[in-house]
């Protein structure tokens, strides 16, 4: 049977007979001038390609898939390179996050509808990785992650700067007067002077080591930087070792499964990786059938040591992961809290892959005996203002906040907020609690990176570097501060974020994990019954979709109909 396993590649089902339907699939690749030689018995190899001059994360990405397609040939594989959507951080408004399901949608029915043996996934800025995974996960064609790598650290005078940690903190000093515009403008010159993704441990890197922790990509990839050499060469052995899980019948769903996202899950804790780690766990997990609890995820944190000492929650940058042994290093050092046993793209075992990962620095990745923290970098939250959750990243909190009381200031959305912020009469104090509503899957739409609010500059100017802020926003993986996340549910769907009134008492209590508005319930319940939502603005299109079907934060915003993974396409008669 051509499609779910069986012998043969699938691809011959296409390429191989003397009807019509054969004819005309070769005769059209000879467009491109392919002999039948090209793939006459060789696995079809698609090079997914998420390159594009408006991401510039992924504006390399053509170099790397030409080092993949070296491999394919060499391990007697036929290469095709192919487009797919691609998301870029900076540019892309309101927020790549709004379509992270259109670009899997995109992966997956590529990967499904042509005559494809195997797939390289090349990828880079933050959303590109879990798209791509999520869409080959339900196609379950084998599949290799290839990212692009990140950029070499920035620098600014005698500092190595990390996007964006530095963009906010440096935007900071310059409203505070700290520094001047033309500083300003220097910085700007200096902190991206490579190709690749942010440096820092911002969502893109996160998402590169958790995919490895995922076992899919190979051990040692995450870190390399985009323009070092090694970062071609690790692409020509993607390119091998894709015809290898072909000839092997090793598929995604062999890789992905339970115990692989406990890994990733751990590792992402290592790391102090981004938040946004949480969300595409989860919604790559729904694409396999696993049921990952958030609870899990503040379980797994609590006994997974922190040993990366990256920005922003730490000192160090990408770059320098690599060269102190990369996240082969730091899973060795926690190697008996995963599963070894979990197969990988490599075609061998997490422990097979370990095998003589060392540290090289312990200033960038501290060992298991000597960590940064012993557990709980991110936390999870529950309470009567986030009944579905909420995530805040400790390691990147100013510690005293972790225990607060304040009194809310709220916002109605990011406009309000924009508006009102830099007010000089605003009745905000370092002890207030700014509240962010309208920021969710729902309500922005798509869930944009409003969260990490910004201080109030006035605040700013008496020497406040940190205060308790909660939205039902994400943050940059590159931000810190104590800053709480993804309540669930949101405010666009009555959650009761919804019904904070400026000058409610509010309570964080991470050591109990709560996180409580100081409101009588039967308060709470006459604001519910006064409440009503706010009107859906998008009528048509792709965002009336996305609204329509987009799941909370705590299910990782993926869409209901997408959970689960369809059959390939198992006849490519048309004719015949
Ligand atoms: Fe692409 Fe930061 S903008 S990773």
């Amino acid at each position: 049977m051509v499609g779910e396993g069986g012998n043969g590649y699938r691809s011959r089902d296409w390429f191989e007979g003397t009807d019509l339907d054969a004819f005309l699939h070769r005769s059209w690749l000879k467009t491109e001038g392919f002999t039948d030689e090209a793939y006459e018995g060789r696995p079809v190899i698609g090079i997914c390609n998420s390159w594009s001059e408006v991401v510039n994360c992924n504006a390399h990405l053509r170099d790397l898939a030409e080092a993949v397609k070296r491999g394919v040939l060499q391990a007697g594989g036929f290469p095709l390179e192919f487009p797919v959507m691609s998301l870029g951080e900076s540019l892309m408004k309101p927020t790549t996050m709004l379509y992270r399901n259109l670009m899997a949608m995109d992966v997956e029915e590529n990967v499904r509808s042509y005559p494809l043996d195997g797939v390289v996934l090349l990828t880079g800025c933050d959303k590109t990785t879990p798209a791509s995974i999520m869409g080959a996960a339900s196609a379950n064609v084998p599949a290799i992650v290839v990212t692009g790598g990140p950029m070499l650290n920035g620098k600014w005078r005698d500092l190595n700067l990390g996007s964006c940690t530095d963009c906010w903190h440096f935007h900071e000093e310059l409203r505070a007067g700290r520094i001047d515009h033309t500083e300003w403008k220097q910085i700007e010159a200096s902190i991206s002077r490579s190709a690749g993704h942010c440096m820092t441990m911002g969502t893109a890197s996160t998402m590169a080591c958790v995919t490895e922790g995922l076992g899919m990509t190979l051990p040692g990839a995450a870190a390399i930087p985009a323009v070092d050499s090694r970062r071609k060469a690790a692409s020509e052995m993607a390119g091998r070792k894709i015809v290898e899980l072909v000839n092997k019948n090793i598929r995604p769903a062999d890789i992905i499964t339970r115990e692989a996202l406990e890994n990733a899950t751990r590792v992402l804790h290592a790391i102090s990786g981004s938040t946004n780690g949480i969300l595409h766990l989860l919604a790559i997990a729904g694409r396999v059938g696993v049921e990952l609890p958030m609870t899990l995820f503040d379980e797994l944190s609590e006994t997974t040591p922190w040993l990366v000492n990256l920005k922003p929650s730490g000192e160090y940058l990408m770059e320098d992961f690599y060269y102190a042994g990369g996240l082969p290093a730091v899973m060795a050092q926690i190697s008996d809290l995963l599963h070894t046993d979990a197969l990988t793209v490599s075609a061998h075992t997490v422990a097979e892959n370990l095998e003589g990962a060392e540290i090289v620095n312990p200033d960038v990745i501290a060992p298991r005996a000597n960590p940064l923290s012993a557990g709980g970098s991110l936390v999870v939250l529950y309470g009567n203002l986030c009944p579905d959750g909420a995530v805040l990243k400790r390691s990147a909190s100013d510690p005293k906040l972790l225990q607060h009381e304040g009194t809310a200031v709220v916002f109605e959305d990011v406009y309000d907020m924009n508006e009102r912020l830099e007010d000089p009469d605003l009745d905000v104090t370092g002890d207030s609690v700014l509240v962010l509503r309208n920021g969710g899957p729902v309500g922005a739409p798509g869930m944009p990176e409003w969260g990490h609010l910004p201080i109030p500059a006035k605040l700013l100017k008496e020497g406040v570097e940190d205060m308790v802020r909660i939205s039902d926003a994400r943050m940059s993986g590159t931000s810190y501060g104590a800053v709480v996340l993804h309540v669930a549910p949101e405010s666009a769907v009555g959650g009761p974020l919804a019904l904070v009134k400026t000058g409610d008492r509010i309570r964080l209590d991470v050591a109990k994990r709560r996180l409580d508005m100081l409101v009588e319930d039967a308060e709470i319940e006459a604001r519910r019954s006064a409440w009503t939502p706010p009107e859906k603005l998008d009528k048509r299109g792709y965002r009336r979709l996305y609204e329509d079907n987009v799941l909370q934060a705590n299910e990782g915003c993926d869409f209901g109909f997408l959970k689960g993974r369809s059959p390939v396409i198992e006849r490519s008669r048309t004719y015949g």
